[in-house]
């Protein structure tokens, strides 16, 4: 059995039920809940990362939008077309990077639309189902890209990773750390090591507390030791997840995971990524049109409480940055490994997903 945390993001109860998630911005002090029965909670916990990872994100959108419809008392079906429309286009501006988001809320829209015959109550039950399938298509993928990548993870391997891409930021496993669950499962023993990944700490407050309470021996890292320990020759493999997928196969993914990709480069290791098909948008054509998200300076300035910077020092503060497809060895997909990485080849295994 695979010890993975709480579930990140989960639908309580029918239709007049609430979604329970785990307050990520507590972790790894205390495991908390949030119960949302608004979207405004929902885009609230968004937006200040209580829920956080691309897929989770998503899954999360889906299931406000459900929260947004479900007490509409109008009985016309186009009012509550309307309604559902507002509610996604409010949902949509909580962050702009992961294309999850976007896609979940765009699939809701489709869904309640193909319900042609159907009545208000209909479509809002259907939209429930809908949501609770975008969660249990995210578990599958996520066991699926585990069995696609955890040959990659060798005895005696070390294994870097940036940011957290795990069983928090999806419905189950995660994207970069499903294969690390799956290698372990199997009885492989490896090395995880983590970069801590500043400002907002994913890496040290996330990714070292999943691991280590699955029993996976997991070592953290400033974000900056990483090229030294590649220097050593301790690292094998680095898998991060990712946001966005370009159609070039450009991957946006939380800051500093450039600079990963550069080192990893430079010291021969290769570079994977981790991400299910929900995170490809093939209508962005490179990386340089992925939207990147700023953030508050604070979270530079004072991100956990005391001030670490003086208090009105100018900050740059991107969320994401990308990675060149070039640098990429290969991407780890629900559906197999996108390798080499290329128009082509992206184009190809999204064809390949879509039949
Ligand atoms: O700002 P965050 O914590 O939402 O950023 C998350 C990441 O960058 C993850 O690596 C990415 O979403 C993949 S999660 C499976």
């Amino acid at each position: 059995m695979i010890t993975s945390p709480p579930l990140s993001v989960e639908w309580v109860g029918g239709l007049d039920g609430l979604v329970r998630l785990i307050d990520q911005t507590k972790l790894p002090t205390e495991l908390v809940f949030i119960e949302c029965r608004d979207t405004d909670t929902i885009w609230h916990a968004i937006k200040r990362l209580s829920v956080r990872g691309a897929p989770a994100i998503g899954i999360t959108a889906a299931m406000g939008a459900v929260l947004g419809v479900r007490d509409h008392a109008d009985e016309v079906r186009d009012s509550l077309l309307n309604r559902l429309d507002t509610v996604c286009d409010y949902l949509a501006t909580s962050r702009p990077t992961a294309v999850n988001l976007f896609w979940a809320l765009d699939r809701m829209r489709r869904f309640a639309r193909t319900m042609v015959e159907s009545d208000v109550a209909a479509i809002k039950q259907g939209l429930l189902d809908e949501a609770k399938r975008i969660r249990d298509e995210d578990a599958a993928m996520s066991r699926a890209i585990g069995a696609h990548g955890q040959f990659l993870i060798k005895d005696g391997s070390g294994v870097l990773t940036h940011c957290n891409a795990g069983a928090l930021a999806t419905a189950e496993l995660g994207t970069a750390l499903a294969p690390m669950y799956v290698a372990h499962e199997a009885g492989r023993e490896f090395r995880v090591f983590a970069d801590e990944t500043r400002p907002l700490l994913q890496g040290s407050r996330l990714t070292a507390w999943e691991l280590s309470r699955a029993g996976i021996d997991v070592t953290l890292l400033c974000d900056g030791m990483a090229a030294a320990l590649m220097r050593e020759g301790r690292i094998d493999l680095v898998i991060t997840g990712a946001d966005r997928i370009a159609a070039n196969g450009d991957v946006a993914n939380k800051i500093g995971t450039y600079s990963v990709a550069v080192i990893a480069k430079a010291h021969g290791v290769p570079f994977y990524v981790a991400a299910p098909t929900s995170t490809f948008d093939l209508d962005t054509p490179t990386g340089a049109a992925i939207p990147i998200e700023q953030r508050d300076p604070e979270e530079i300035r004072r991100g956990f409480g005391p001030a670490t910077a003086p208090p009105d020092v100018a900050c740059y503060c991107p969320a994401f940055d990308v990675t060149p497809a070039e640098l990429i060895r290969g991407i780890i997909t629900d559906k197999g490994v996108i390798e080499p990485v290329s128009v082509e080849t992206v184009a190809a295994a999204m064809r390949s997903a879509a039949n």
